[in-house]
């Protein structure tokens, strides 16, 4: 690991408590984006729960029709009541989860919508710094979990604080004596609460932590499965993973022990409350204070009191997990390049794509250039193919046509402009990027379209899948566009989830598109599959396609040929093939590599 994938690790390192907290909030705000229906489930929540207390109170209200003289009408009467309060409850509590779910899967998918936009705006700059494996599985298992946060706990939490403040209200008006008495234990129970969070928290964010290890390691392990046998280094690493996986389990159970020994005190303390408030209600009965019923609803109150507050045991190590989760999206989401727009600038009006490099020279560390002298002229609609050894300044020459560094000399226009005379934000909303690794979330087909423009229809989607040659698989899924991908697409293989990224890429619909390596990770077959995609793809908009195989950009209308930062050659695939220079050499080099694997020597 270099010095600065370490540092841009530590700046996304896991947030300190009052960070966490803050960025669940920040995560809840998103259901805010509907209030009227958020606002709605809260009404028919608060409804049921009123009924539901009610209950408690007929119960009381029964139980003391009983000790008196009762007609067994009147008796008939509070059963038909009660039933009726029943149904009510079950009625609002069945809407309010129903209308919840649409709510929630609305705010997650405006979540989500915000990180893939940012992640574009990042994209390369950040992902050449972060190790790919261990940022994907981060944030697809960070969105995952966040999710599933949204979809179960969400719902009973909110049923549950009500439901805390309801009964409170409720036992202050019936006797406010012994409300005082029931609430000793609150601050009992929430003291628990506080100690799990003190002690569990930090365990359970040190899981997180080492999973993500886990999977980062697994995924270098298995792309770098092929160098790791050839240099005879399989002991190693098994070790290596050995140990980050014994770590992982360590971890993990330490969190859930610490967890399960809060259960059994919290219900010692309720039971302790419960003989509390039995024991004051029947000295306040003996002295004529208080009715039977009452301390009956009260008992019954004091009981499901604890109610709430055990859902939120229950469902604490969600909440945890969600808020370390959030926290770790949001961190990525604040990520901001280091780059600052320049005083004065305007936004880039939309462009045609005509892009202009003129004698750009550039080092990311003073004193050692990597692009030298470079010049070319991109017309719209063009497609420009770069290749080169690996190391040349390929995506460099990308990284500052996106303005993520700021050159040393030379000027960059798109459509005439000066990239330095636009902001940053409305340079990169017309630039497209395709990068090597699928990012894809856990969520439907279709959503995963949607995602690459805020407003995009089904029949958009439809239509770009079509013509990313996706449609095909996509309607041979069990469930067509509506079948979920799981973890992040790992229900598809590697190329179907490059066509799907560029099916997105699509709907985005941006006038420049960059490809970086995207076919690098495919077979031959997929890769032509690929190539037809990127074909239509690249109709009417100017497009620059990094490759390590020469045949994905032999279309273009113009190869440029890096070397140590210079583009040594530049014309088309049979221009520069009859030229017999350096691009003829590799692309010998690499037709005699494919003749080689058909026919083995
Ligand atoms: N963020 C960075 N900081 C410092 N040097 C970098 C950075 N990114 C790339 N380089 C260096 O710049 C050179 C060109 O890299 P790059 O453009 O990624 O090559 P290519 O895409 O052609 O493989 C390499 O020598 C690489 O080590
Ligand atoms: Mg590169």
């Amino acid at each position: 690991m270099t010095a600065s994938t370490t540092d841009a690790l530590a700046k996304v390192e896991s947030p300190k408590s009052k960070g966490r907290i803050k960025a669940l909030v920040r995560a809840l705000q998103y259901l805010g984006l509907q209030k009227f229906w958020f606002v709605l489930v809260i009404v028919l929540f608060l409804i049921g729960t009123i009924g539901f207390i009610s209950l408690s109170v007929m119960l009381g209200i029964a139980v003391n029709s009983l000790s008196g003289t009762t007609v067994p009408g009147q008796l008939m009467q509070l059963v038909t009541i009660m039933a009726g309060l029943a149904l009510v409850t079950f009625i609002t509590y069945y809407a309010g989860f129903r209308l919840l779910a649409g709510v929630t899967q609305n705010a997650l998918f405006r979540l989500r919508q915000d990180l893939f936009e940012h992640t574009q705006e990042l994209s390369l700059r950040f992902f050449d710094r972060q190790p790919i494996g261990e940022l994907m599985s981060r944030v697809t298992n960070d969105i995952d979990v966040v999710t599933a946060f949204f979809q179960q706990p969400l719902g009973t939490l909110i049923m549950g604080i009500l439901m805390l403040f309801t009964t409170l209200v409720a036992m202050v008006l019936l006797d406010s004596r012994l409300a005082v008495i029931a609430s000793i234990a609150i601050p009992l129970l929430i003291g628990l609460v506080w100690l799990l969070a003190r002690v569990a928290g930090p365990a359970f964010s040190l899981l997180q932590e080492r999973l993500a290890d886990l999977n980062g390691l697994m995924e270098e392990t298995i792309a770098g499965e092929r160098t790791i046998i050839a240099y005879r280094q399989q002991d190693k690493v098994a070790r290596k993973q050995a140990f980050v996986s014994e770590t992982a389990r360590d971890t993990g159970a330490r969190a859930q022990i610490l967890s399960l020994v809060m259960m059994p005190l919290t219900v010692l303390v309720t039971n302790i409350n419960i003989a509390l408030v039995a024991l004051t209600g029947s000295v306040m009965i003996i002295n004529g204070t208080l009715t039977v019923g009452v301390l009956t609803t009260f008992l019954s109150l004091t009981m499901m009191f604890v109610l709430p507050l055990m859902t939120i045991f229950a469902n604490y190590n969600f909440i945890l997990s969600a808020a370390v989760s959030s926290g770790r999206i949001f961190s990525i989401m604040d990520e901001q390049p280091d780059i600052k727009d320049l005083p004065g600038v305007v936004e880039l009006k939309p462009v045609l794509g005509h892009v202009v490099f003129k004698d750009v020279n550039f080092s990311y560390v003073p004193g050692r250039q990597v692009l030298k002298h470079n010049s070319f002229e991109a017309m719209p609609g063009q497609m420009i193919g770069l290749c080169g050894p690996t190391g040349a300044g390929k995506s460099t020459i990308i990284n500052i046509l996106t303005r993520y560094y700021d050159i040393d000399s030379g000027v960059i226009e798109i459509d005439g402009q000066d990239i330095y005379t636009v902001t940053q934000a409305s340079l990169r909303k017309q630039i497209g990027v395709v990068l090597q690794e699928p990012f894809l979330f856990s969520d439907t087909v279709m959503n995963n379209l949607k995602y690459g423009r805020e407003g995009a229809t089904d029949e958009e989607c439809i239509t770009a899948a079509r013509d990313a040659n996706c449609d095909e698989f996509i309607t041979r899924l069990p469930e067509g566009y509506n079948t979920l991908l799981t973890d992040g697409g790992s229900n598809l293989s590697q190329g179907q989830r490059q066509l799907l990224t560029i099916a997105r890429a699509m709907v985005a619909n941006p006038r420049i598109l960059i490809l970086d390596e995207a076919t690098s990770n495919v077979d031959t077959r997929t890769e032509r599959n690929i190539q037809a995609a990127i074909r239509k793809l690249q109709e009417g908009r100017t497009s620059f396609v990094i490759a390590h195989r020469l045949s994905t950009i032999r279309p273009a209308q113009q190869i440029l040929v890096i070397n140590d930062g210079e583009i040594i050659e530049r014309g088309t695939h049979e221009e520069m093939v009859k030229a017999k220079g350096f691009y003829y050499d590799l692309y010998m080099s690499q037709f005699k590599g494919r003749i080689a694997e058909i026919i083995p020597a």
